[in-house]
């Protein structure tokens, strides 16, 4: 009985050692001599003009350096957070600050668990991407863009089975791949960056792609794609794609020939899709309205024309639709059904008819773009109903008759342009109501009339155009101090 009672005792001491070590550890992991010395190589090799790792010294707990976290549990390495800090109130001249340069050094390797490296932003000079990062087995979030890497991205980044984020988006011609075949290793990748990376010769990369049917996200933004020559053209290829869980798809700035490939329009579970920057031509087909979980929509930059299909109406989720700088034309007449529309530029076409009435139904719009086309009539007073907007556009088009009031009510207006058109009549006083407005041009018109005195309640107002107006009288700005008066012409 003694005896057992003891053995119940030690037990009970082991168990609480254990605890305690176990939450000593997890309060304040501490890290391994080891991944120190690692991470000291590792920095020995790196210029650090700024002082960015300033805190990496010897006397101190590698855990506790400034981008390096440790696991709780373990207290290794498991995350390095290098990425050059993007100061977050853009000032001029301070964009160069604190990149990390050098080299890097293969002491890496030694940080056997590390999981998450980001050494985006940085400026590693033409160094090409170290074929060893490969090794790093564990990693399961890899960021290294725009971080002045260059030559031929390195095959043995296929080993990296556990990726889920790969994002390796460099300067135009910085980076090549030849063959995306080491690709498939990545049997987990979700999120797939490479924009900017030259695949011109990688004529297998829709195929390869097709492979990884865990990815939801894809940029391939500005990579000299050119699908005619790889004979992917609408009619000859039949291409089912397999990455049924898709929903970020950015093929933007490439060149796919003149229609948009078929496959796009299968993916249906799709939020975002930008084809912005193509050489897109002919009418939207009907097909893309399959995809009715669209956020984001752009298409804009193409040579896109006709009218627009009345099935638009299905895709009734959208929350920004771009179809700027193309060559559409007619009428907007469907059934708009944008109850979640913010965003909505329709501008550099050439759209002719009247201000379409459905506009006031998009209530939610924050923004609307529908400068530099050829729409006529009036602005409707059912404008009032779109109450959060900030930024209307109708900067030259043949709009005309009076500035109805209700162009004021929102309370959030920032930017009015309505220059070039041909309203005419006073400008309303409601201009008054003006608490957020920065920009009011209103230049190029047939207004007349006095200005309004209380123009000058306007005390955000950053520029003011009235010029080639038939207005008369002057303005006084109140509390106004000098580099706040606004640039008036
Ligand atoms: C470690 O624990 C701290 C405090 O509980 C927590 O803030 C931190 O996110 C944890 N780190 C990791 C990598 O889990
Ligand atoms: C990794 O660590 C071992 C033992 O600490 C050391 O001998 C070796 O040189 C290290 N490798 C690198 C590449 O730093
Ligand atoms: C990679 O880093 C860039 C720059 O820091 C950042 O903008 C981007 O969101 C990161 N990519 C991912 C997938 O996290
Ligand atoms: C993956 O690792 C193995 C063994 O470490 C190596 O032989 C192979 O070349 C690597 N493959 C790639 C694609 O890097
Ligand atoms: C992309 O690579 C191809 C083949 O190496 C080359 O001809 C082309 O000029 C490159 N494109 C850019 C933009 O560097
Ligand atoms: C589609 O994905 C499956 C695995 O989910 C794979 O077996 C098949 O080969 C893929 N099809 C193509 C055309 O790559
Ligand atoms: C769109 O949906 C219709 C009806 O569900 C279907 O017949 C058609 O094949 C779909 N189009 C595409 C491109 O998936
Ligand atoms: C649209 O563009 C195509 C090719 O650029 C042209 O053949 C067609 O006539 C245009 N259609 C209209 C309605 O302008
Ligand atoms: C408009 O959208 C709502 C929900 O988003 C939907 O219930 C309704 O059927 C749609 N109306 C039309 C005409 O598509
Ligand atoms: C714009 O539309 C008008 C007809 O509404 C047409 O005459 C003109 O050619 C079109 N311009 C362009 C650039 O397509
Ligand atoms: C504007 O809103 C009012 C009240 O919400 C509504 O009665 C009216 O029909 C709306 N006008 C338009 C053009 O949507
Ligand atoms: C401007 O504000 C006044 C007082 O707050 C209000 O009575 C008037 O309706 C507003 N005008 C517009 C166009 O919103």
């Amino acid at each position: 009985m003694i005896i057992g009672g003891s053995t119940h005792f030690f037990v009970f001491l082991l168990v609480a050692i254990i605890l305690l070590c176990s939450s000593i550890k997890t309060v304040n992991a501490t890290c391994y001599a080891s991944e120190k010395q690692a991470l000291m190589d590792f920095k020995k090799d790196l210029e650090d003009p700024f002082g960015r790792l300033s805190s990496w010294i010897h006397d101190v707990d590698c855990c506790k350096w400034e981008g390096v976290v440790c696991s709780n549990r373990s207290g290794r390495v498991i995350q390095l957070h290098l990425q050059r800090p993007v100061p977050e109130i853009h000032v001029v001249g301070d964009e160069e600050e604190s990149p990390l340069s050098g080299k890097i050094s293969h002491s890496l390797q030694n940080l056997t668990h590390l999981r998450y490296l980001d050494l985006s932003l940085n400026d590693f000079s033409g160094i090409p991407i170290p074929s060893f990062f490969g090794s790093l087995r564990s990693l399961r979030y890899l960021n290294l863009s725009r971080a002045g890497f260059q030559g031929m991205v390195p095959y043995q980044l296929g080993n990296l089975s556990s990726l889920r984020t790969l994002s390796i988006g460099g300067n135009p011609s910085d980076l090549q791949v030849d063959n995306l075949q080491w690709l498939v290793g990545l049997s987990n990748l979700e999120h797939l960056d490479m924009s900017r990376v030259n695949l011109s010769t990688a004529s297998n990369w829709l195929e390869v792609i097709n492979i990884i049917p865990s990815l939801v996200e894809i940029h391939l933004r500005y990579y000299q794609l050119d699908l005619i020559s790889h004979h992917l053209d609408r009619d000859t290829f039949v291409f089912h794609a397999n990455f049924s869980s898709l929903t970020v798809l950015d093929l933007s700035e490439n060149f796919f020939g003149h229609l948009i490939p078929r496959w796009i329009f299968g993916l249906t579970a799709l939020t975002s899709l930008d084809l912005s920057w193509n050489s897109f031509e002919g009418p939207l087909p009907r097909d893309l309205w399959n995809l009715t979980s669209l956020e984001h929509l752009d298409l804009s930059w193409n040579q896109l024309n006709g009218s627009l299909p009345d099935e638009l109406v299905n895709l009734n989720n959208l929350i920004s639709l771009n179809l700027g700088r193309s060559r559409f034309e007619g009428f907007l007449d469907g059934i708009w059904n944008w109850s979640s529309l913010t965003s909505l530029d329709l501008s550099f076409n050439n759209f002719s008819t009247f201000l379409p009435s459905q506009l006031s139904t998009l209530t939610a719009l924050i923004s609307l773009d529908l400068s530099l086309n050829q729409f006529r009539g009036s602005i409707p007073s059912s404008i009032a109903n779109i109450s959060n907007l900030q930024r209307l556009d109708l900067y030259d088009n043949n709009l005309s008759s009076s500035l109805p009031s209700e162009v004021f009510t929102s309370k959030d207006l920032i930017t009015l342009d309505a220059g070039s058109n041909h309203f005419n009549g006073p400008i309303p006083s409601a201009v008054g109501n003006c608490t957020k407005l920065e920009f009011l041009w209103l230049n190029d018109n047939a207004l007349s009339g006095s200005i309004p005195s209380n123009l000058g309640r306007c005390t955000q107002l950053k520029e003011l155009w009235l010029n080639d107006n038939a207005l008369s009288g002057s303005i006084r700005f109140r509390k106004m101090y000098p580099a706040r008066t606004p640039f008036a012409k």
